[in-house]
């Protein structure tokens, strides 16, 4: 997954970015969603931006079709580790609700 709009290299404007993104669910990608059609068990692995998963990842997840799928999350963190992202998941992938 390519983000289409880069975030900042200055960390506090990327915060501020990521947050705003978040809050308007703004996030647009560059490239397709990915085929996971031959896949059985699905890795989602964002790293935690404001204790949720990057906007970008969200853009994803809501066009992927999950039907029997095995979901196992993880993330790279600095101590919120998993954080919201399972409630997202569960958010946002139709087939979890
Ligand atoms: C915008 C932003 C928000 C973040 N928010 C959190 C957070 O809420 N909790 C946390 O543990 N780490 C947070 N982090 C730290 C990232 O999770 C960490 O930098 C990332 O997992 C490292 O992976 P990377 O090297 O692929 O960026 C944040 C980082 C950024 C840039």
């Amino acid at each position: 997954m390519i983000v289409k709009i880069p975030y900042s290299k200055d960390y506090h404007t990327c915060i501020t970015e990521a947050r705003e993104r978040q809050a308007h669910h703004d996030a647009p990608i560059l490239n397709d969603v990915p085929n996971l059609s031959k896949y059985e068990v699905i890795y989602i692995g964002p790293p935690v931006y404001w204790n949720n998963m990057p906007e970008e990842m969200v853009t994803v997840l809501k066009d992927i079709d999950f039907t029997g799928k095995v979901i196992r999350p993880f993330t790279t963190h600095e101590g919120s580790g998993l954080g919201n992202i399972p409630n997202q998941i569960k958010k946002y992938v139709e087939v979890l609700k």
